[in-house]
Formats: structure tokens, C-alpha cells, sequence
């Protein structure tokens, strides 16, 4: 067994979007760990890194990275806007729905109006959300594996894991 455990063993050295093959589901930890951590990462399938946290009774997973610049998701705050949880990036503060992986920005109808009235939109899907499940207190994580792509992978390649891990923002070009 490799230092990462997985219910069955697959092999792939695909960057983004997971390939068809990653479709196992692999273990990520014990729930009661993750539960105590709040949050945890990992490299899944030796191909993704994935953020898996725990908030108000739930387990949620989605690419590590902010879609936006490669922000360190996992230093990001939780909170709600219009109803739906989000993780705020830390690094811009780009709200993202844990559900979806919706963007969600403020926008207004009339900017000469006053009171300014602002409403909360989608940018649609910008992050990949893969899915969680839990076996007798395992936790373990199936990559969503859509061919689609979604601006988050620009992040899942050898180049921001090795050399853009740290949590301090980055000037977006
Ligand atoms: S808001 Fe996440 S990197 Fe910019």
C-alpha cells in the first residue's frame, strides 16, 4: 500500500481534470481527526490536491488552490452570503460556495443610486468540488472527474505544487 491509503489501487499521472481512472474513492482520514483539524489536505491520486474540511456537521472537498490565483483555500475563513456557505479566500477574498464551487460577487443595479443597493450573483462554477463520503468514521474523497473544465485546474499542476504553497497573496497578472 502506498503512503496514500485508497480503497482500491489506481495509478495516474494526469494533472487536471482528474482522468476517468480516478474515480475510486480514496481514504483521506479518520473523521474524528478531520472533525478536530477543521480542515485537512491532501494529494489525491498522486494527481490533485485537495482540501477536505468540516463545517456545522459537514464534510466538503474542493481543489486546494482558489481559482482565481491560487490562494491557499485552507487558511480561508467560512461565511455565509445570501443564504449559502462560503470559503473566503485569503488571499483576495473571493467568496466561493462549498456546495458548488460557485464564485459569488456583489453586484448593483444602479451604481449612482442611493441608498447603493447590492446584490449577491454567481459567476458560475470556478471551483472543483469533488465527493465526500464517510464508512465507519473513514473519510474518503471521489474526484469529480468532469471533463469540463473549470478555472480551478489551471492550479492542480506541478509547478503550484511545488512552488506556490505559501499562504501570502500573490500580485494576479
Ligand atoms: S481570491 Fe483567491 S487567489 Fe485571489
Amino acid at each position: 500500500m502506498s503512503s496514500e491509503e485508497e480503497t482500491s489501487q489506481t495509478s495516474s499521472s494526469s494533472m487536471s481534470p482528474p482522468s476517468s481512472s480516478s474515480t475510486t474513492a480514496h481514504f483521506i482520514g479518520k473523521k474524528e481527526e478531520i472533525v478536530k483539524a477543521g480542515r485537512v489536505t491532501k494529494l489525491v491520486n498522486r494527481c490533485r490536491d485537495v482540501l477536505v474540511l468540516y463545517h456545522q456537521g459537514q464534510l466538503h472537498a474542493m481543489d486546494m488552490r482558489c481559482y482565481h490565483a491560487g490562494g491557499a483555500l485552507q487558511h480561508g475563513d467560512i461565511e455565509e452570503f445570501n443564504g449559502r456557505l462560503c470559503i473566503v479566500c485569503p488571499w483576495h477574498k473571493y467568496k466561493i460556495t462549498l456546495e458548488e464551487g460557485e464564485g459569488l460577487y456583489q453586484a448593483v443595479d444602479d451604481p449612482m443610486a442611493k441608498p447603493l443597493r447590492t446584490y449577491w450573483r454567481s459567476k458560475g462554477v470556478k471551483q472543483r468540488i469533488h465527493k465526500v463520503t464517510e464508512v465507519n468514521g473513514d473519510v474518503y474523497v471521489t474526484l469529480n472527474d468532469s471533463s469540463e473544465a473549470i478555472e480551478s485546474d489551471t492550479y492542480q499542476t506541478e509547478r503550484f505544487r511545488t512552488g506556490s504553497l505559501s499562504a501570502q497573496p500573490k500580485p494576479r497578472k
